[in-house]
This record gives C-alpha cells, sequence and structure tokens, in this order.
C-alpha cells in the first residue's frame, strides 16, 4: 500500500517536472518578434556584424552580440544606430525615415533578436558628468587609444568611430566611462580600469571635446531613383578600359576617366537608397547588395561592363560583383576603395532628387 502510493507520488512528480521543464524551454524560446528579426538581421546586416552578431565580417562592424555591449545598450541607442545610421562610415541609415529599407516594426524586431542574444543582466550605467580635462585626455588618448580609435576618434578599420554625432548623441558619459574601464570581453576592447580615475575622467572629456557636428537635420523627401531601364550610362558609347587589380578592383582614376569620356558601362551604388539619396557617382543607380537576386535580371547581358562600389571599401560591392560573377556577367569590377575615396579625389557625385527639402 505505502509503496504503491509513493510510487504514485513519484509519478506524479515526474510529470510535474516534466511539464516544468517544458514550460521553462517555452519561455526561453526567442519570440515571434526575435524570429522574424533574425531573419531581417541575416538579409541586411550579417555582411559585416556576422552571421551570429560575431562581428568583424567586414570593416570594423562591432560584435552586436556581444554580451558586454548589450549590458549596457538600451533598446533606444540600438533603434537609432540601425535608423539613422553613421553616415560617413559603412553603417547606413536602414530607417524608412531615411529611404532605407526597414519600416519602425521591423527595426524593433531586429532589436528583439539582438536583445535574445544577450547574455548578462542589464547594467545600469552611472550618470555623472566627467570631470576631466581635454589637453590632459588627448595626450592620454594618443597614448593608449588612437591606434584603433584613429587620432580625432574618428574610427579605423580597426574599430568604430567615437567621435560621430549620431554615436555622441545617443551615449551617456556614463556609458563611455564603463566601456573604458571595464573594455570588451571578446573584442580586442581592452580593458583601461588600471588607468588613474582622473585619466579616464580626461579621456571622457577628450571624446566630447571631438564630437562631430549633429547630422544635419531629417533627409528632405527625396524622389524615387531613376528607373532600372536607365542602368547603361552612355549606351552609344565605347567600353572603358579598366584594368583590374587582383582581377577584380578598378582604379578611381580609370573609372573617373571612363565617365568623363562618356563610355558605355553600369554603375552600381551596392548600398541602400538612404546611402544613394545623400551621395552617390553620377550615372550610378542603387542596387543594394541585399536585392541582388532580384535586380541581377535587369542587367545586361552583352558584356558591358558593371562597376559596383560601396562606402566601405569593398564589403557591399564585393558581394554584388561576387554574385554576378556566379551569374555569369562577363565584365565586373568592384571600384576599388569605394566613395569615401572617389569623393576625396573630387570626382563627380550628385545627391538624390529633393522633392521637398528638409524642415
Ligand atoms: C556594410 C557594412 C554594414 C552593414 C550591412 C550593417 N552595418 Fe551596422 N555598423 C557597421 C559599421 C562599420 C559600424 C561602426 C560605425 C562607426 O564607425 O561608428 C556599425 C555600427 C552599428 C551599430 C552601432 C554600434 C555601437 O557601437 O553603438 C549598430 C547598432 C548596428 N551597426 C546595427 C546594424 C544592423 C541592425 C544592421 C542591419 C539592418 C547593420 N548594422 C548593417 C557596418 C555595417
Ligand atoms: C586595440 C584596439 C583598441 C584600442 C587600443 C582601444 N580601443 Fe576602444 N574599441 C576597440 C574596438 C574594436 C571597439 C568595439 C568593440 C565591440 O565590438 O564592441 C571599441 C569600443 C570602444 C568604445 C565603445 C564604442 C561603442 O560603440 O559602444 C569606447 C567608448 C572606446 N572603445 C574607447 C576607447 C578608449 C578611450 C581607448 C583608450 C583608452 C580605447 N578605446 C582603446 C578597439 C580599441
Amino acid at each position: 500500500m505505502l509503496r504503491q502510493t509513493l510510487l504514485r507520488l513519484a509519478a506524479v512528480l515526474l510529470i510535474l517536472s516534466l511539464a516544468a521543464c517544458r514550460r521553462r524551454h517555452a519561455v526561453a524560446r526567442p519570440s515571434i518578434d526575435a524570429r522574424e528579426g533574425r531573419a531581417l538581421y541575416l538579409r541586411y546586416c550579417a555582411l559585416c556584424h556576422g552571421k551570429r552578431a560575431e562581428g568583424y565580417a567586414a570593416d570594423h562592424a562591432n560584435a552586436l552580440g556581444n554580451a558586454g555591449f548589450l549590458a549596457i545598450t538600451t533598446d533606444e541607442q540600438l533603434r537609432s544606430a540601425i535608423m539613422n545610421g553613421r553616415p560617413g562610415t559603412p553603417m547606413s541609415a536602414w530607417g524608412a525615415n531615411n529611404h532605407g529599407p526597414l519600416q519602425p516594426k521591423q527595426v524593433d524586431q531586429i532589436v528583439a533578436y539582438l536583445r535574445s542574444l544577450a547574455r548578462k543582466r542589464f547594467i545600469e550605467v552611472d550618470r555623472l558628468p566627467h570631470t576631466g580635462d581635454p589637453a590632459r585626455g588627448a595626450v592620454a588618448f594618443r597614448a593608449s587609444c588612437e591606434v584603433c580609435h584613429g587620432p580625432i576618434g574618428e574610427g579605423t578599420p580597426r574599430a568604430t568611430s567615437l567621435s560621430h554625432p549620431n554615436f555622441q548623441q545617443s551615449v551617456s558619459d556614463g556609458y563611455l566611462r564603463h566601456v573604458i574601464v571595464h573594455g570588451r570581453r571578446g573584442t580586442q576592447m581592452a580593458a583601461f580600469g588600471a588607468l588613474p580615475r582622473q585619466t579616464i575622467e580626461d579621456l571622457i572629456a577628450y571624446i566630447r571635446y571631438r564630437a562631430l557636428p549633429p547630422a544635419p537635420p531629417p533627409s528632405p523627401t527625396y524622389g524615387p531613383p531613376p528607373g532600372l531601364d536607365q542602368l547603361v550610362i552612355n549606351p552609344h558609347g565605347t567600353p572603358p578600359k579598366l584594368k583590374l587589380r587582383e582581377g577584380r578592383y578598378a582604379a578611381a582614376a580609370d573609372v573617373a576617366k571612363a565617365l568623363e569620356e562618356k563610355r558605355k558601362m553600369v554603375l552600381l551604388d551596392a548600398r541602400p537608397t538612404s546611402d544613394w539619396n545623400r551621395a552617390h557617382i553620377v550615372g550610378a543607380l542603387p542596387f543594394p547588395f541585399y536585392d541582388v537576386n532580384e535586380l541581377a535580371k535587369t542587367l545586361p547581358r552583352d558584356g558591358t561592363w558593371i562597376v559596383a562600389y560601396c562606402t566601405c571599401p569593398h564589403a557591399a560591392s564585393g558581394h554584388v560583383v561576387d554574385e554576378l560573377r556566379k551569374r555569369g556577367f562577363a565584365n565586373t569590377a568592384v571600384l576599388d576603395e569605394g566613395i569615401g575615396f572617389w569623393m576625396q579625389k573630387g570626382y563627380p557625385t550628385a545627391p538624390g532628387k529633393v522633392i521637398e527639402p528638409a524642415k
């Protein structure tokens, strides 16, 4: 009798614990939003930030899934970085508010996905304004930080920018203090907590001092880009003479010359249309890397030269050219150094067509 009762009790306990287990499992499963967000992330972001948000798949795209990053970065900060980007760096403005491909809900889904990767509890950073001196901070910055972040914190292929207005506006002194003291475990960003307290304050003062002026007000309203029937520049011209470095890269000088000589070619801007609107190479049409599958069908197959470019040296344009080569397009090239270098050289660019100025 007693044995039977005990057995029954054990069975009930087993069933209960199994149920609890299942429930716990259900809680741990990512939400629908996070799952949608993952799909969007893979389509739009993985190229640079990596398939598992580990960072550094291209350029200095940071580790979005890093535990230390997610522990201090608010949803609002993520949302604003995604929607408004970091113009001037490879990080595009992805929000529809900037003519990017993502609706606010989709941005939230990506944020939910990134949150689902968090492996540490959220930490509220302190709210104390810094008490540093930028002149002393400049000396410390030169000694310990500029190799990676650049002399004025403008960012380099090794590390993100610190002076970008969109970054500066979205983080507090407490955030900067936390990162400097603790670093980001698992990335190149070491902990500098061993520095004297005052030096850390001075570094924050210097980073603030270097803040670039805020980006221009919300972008104007742009008209739609020209139709893909206008892809071929100078359809009656002769082909350009492009000598490719490593069988892949066309020099900016050669492409600029080809434009000047009215050669027949196609120029593809591999970035989201938000970037194309701000400034693109004259004659180029938006051809975002994540749409290459559908857009490739619109390209001429008669051997016309096709040159792709992006901001970054080559991540997005390289992806487009790889995909076109896979599909058998004969003459394709990546613009060496991207549009940043092109602009530095003063070669011709144009913005999108403004139909309503910024308010
Ligand atoms: C072409 C490469 C590229 C793509 C594609 C890209 N990013 Fe970035 N992203 C970067 C780089 C580079 C930075 C650092 C910019 C800087 O120097 O300030 C960055 C910065 C960020 C930041 C700010 C991180 C911080 O330190 O505060 C967030 C958030 C972010 N990206 C999210 C995304 C999301 C989400 C997507 C997809 C919708 C995406 N990125 C697509 C290259 C890219
Ligand atoms: C060896 C290269 C290196 C050095 C030196 C370095 N950093 Fe960094 N730093 C990085 C990288 C890489 C990241 C981005 C890490 C990640 O993926 O989250 C970073 C991130 C940061 C961030 C956070 C940026 C963000 O978007 O959240 C701050 C602030 C920062 N560094 C400040 C400094 C300061 C101040 C110094 C000098 C005391 C310094 N760093 C030295 C490589 C470096």
